[in-house]
């Protein structure tokens, strides 16, 4: 039986999403967890004991000094993304950084900038750019299925709490709607359509200078996207992409849709299943176990310029809806 060469995975900031992904790692049986690090041993240890990894480190330094693992999951707040990713490409590591990168343009180009100096693999966690039905969505558009894009609508929105969802409403760790979740919608806009000639955004601001809605306009050549992000509020999580000869409704919540219609002239032609592997992390995992297989420093369906005019997107609306960090 031929033997599986397993991509060694460390895992930095071990809470709800570390916790998702490292069930959806487990699902490959070309992935190895061989280590974990938490600011608090116990925590790391529980997590090390729940995932069957044999290594639990009280520091993130200590798992950057680990010379077994190979690519560092950071699973941390907003704020830490820019140093820690660097960190761990300087330290010889890969790494895939949760989303958003960066709170800021620039930040973001000191991160891509480390993976090309280090020459390690880099990328931001932008997992529903792997999601099957999003994959084929996006295929469907480019070979003109739908006609020209005219519209598209698409929201990320749900009720949060701020007893239950401390890190979304603490400005110190880059809470509010737009990094968190607003990023989704725009990501969308911005696979299908690239990157917009105008942007209008107004937001309601929280006491604490974070953002709990913000609405945005994307304005293109010939096509709008309405698009919105809210922490105080759900919303049925549909995204919308009508064209001059048909649209395509991606299944709810789109941002991990497990298929879409397709509508032809108001006809629905087909209703399209595609499931997810695991909660739909596995997909992107399985992504950078073939650019670091193939010696990539970035994965070609989402690249660092992909995620750098991402950030660049986000940035102009931080500054519309004045949000200050
Ligand atoms: N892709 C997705 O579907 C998805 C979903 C949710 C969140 N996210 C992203 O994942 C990241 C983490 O979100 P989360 O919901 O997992 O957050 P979380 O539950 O609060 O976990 C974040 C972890 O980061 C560590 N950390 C380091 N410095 C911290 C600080 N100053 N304050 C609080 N925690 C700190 C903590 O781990 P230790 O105590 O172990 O050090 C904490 O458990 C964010 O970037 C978020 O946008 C992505």
């Amino acid at each position: 039986m031929k033997k599986i060469n397993k991509i060694k995975w460390g895992i930095i900031g071990l809470g709800n999403i570390a916790n998702q992904f490292a069930n959806d790692l487990m699902l490959l049986e070309d992935a190895e967890l061989t280590a974990v690090a938490s600011r608090d041993l116990a925590k790391a240890n529980d997590f090390a004991q729940k995932f069957n990894c044999t290594k639990a480190y009280d520091s993130y330094e200590a798992l950057f000094a680990d010379e077994e693992v190979e690519i560092i999951y950071i699973a941390t707040p907003h704020n830490s993304h820019t140093t820690l990713s660097i960190k761990a490409l300087e330290n010889g590591k890969h790494a895939l950084c949760e989303k958003p990168m960066a709170l800021s343009y620039s930040d973001a180009i000191q991160m891509i900038e480390a993976s090309k100096k280090n020459n390690r693999f880099f990328m931001e966690a932008f997992w529903t750019r792997f999601n099957p039905s999003v994959k084929e969505v996006l295929q469907q558009v480019r070979n003109g299925v739908i006609g020209d894009i005219k519209y598209i609508n698409a929201d990320f929105a749900f009720r949060g709490s701020e007893t239950e969802n401390q890190r979304l409403f603490d400005k110190n760790l880059g809470g509010g709607a737009l990094f968190d979740i607003g990023v989704y919608p725009l990501f969308l806009s911005y696979i299908l359509l690239g990157k917009p000639n105008e942007i209008v955004a107004k937001a309601i601001m929280h006491k604490n200078d974070i953002d709990l809605q913000t609405s945005m306009i994307l304005q293109y050549e010939s096509a709008q996207s309405i698009l919105h992000a809210s922490i105080v509020s759900n919303s049925d999580m549909k995204a919308v992409i009508a064209g001059s000869k048909g649209r395509i409704e991606l299944n709810s919540p789109w941002f991990v849709a497990d298929g879409y219609s397709l509508f032809i002239n108001e006809e629905k032609e087909a209703v399209i299943s595609l499931p997810v592997l695991g909660k739909g992390y596995s997909h992107e995992i399985i992504e950078c176990h073939n650019c670091i297989r193939n010696n990539q420093i970035e994965s070609k369906y989402w690249s660092h310029q992909n995620s750098l005019d991402l950030s660049g997107i986000v940035e102009e609306i931080k500054n519309q809806i004045k949000l200050s960090f």
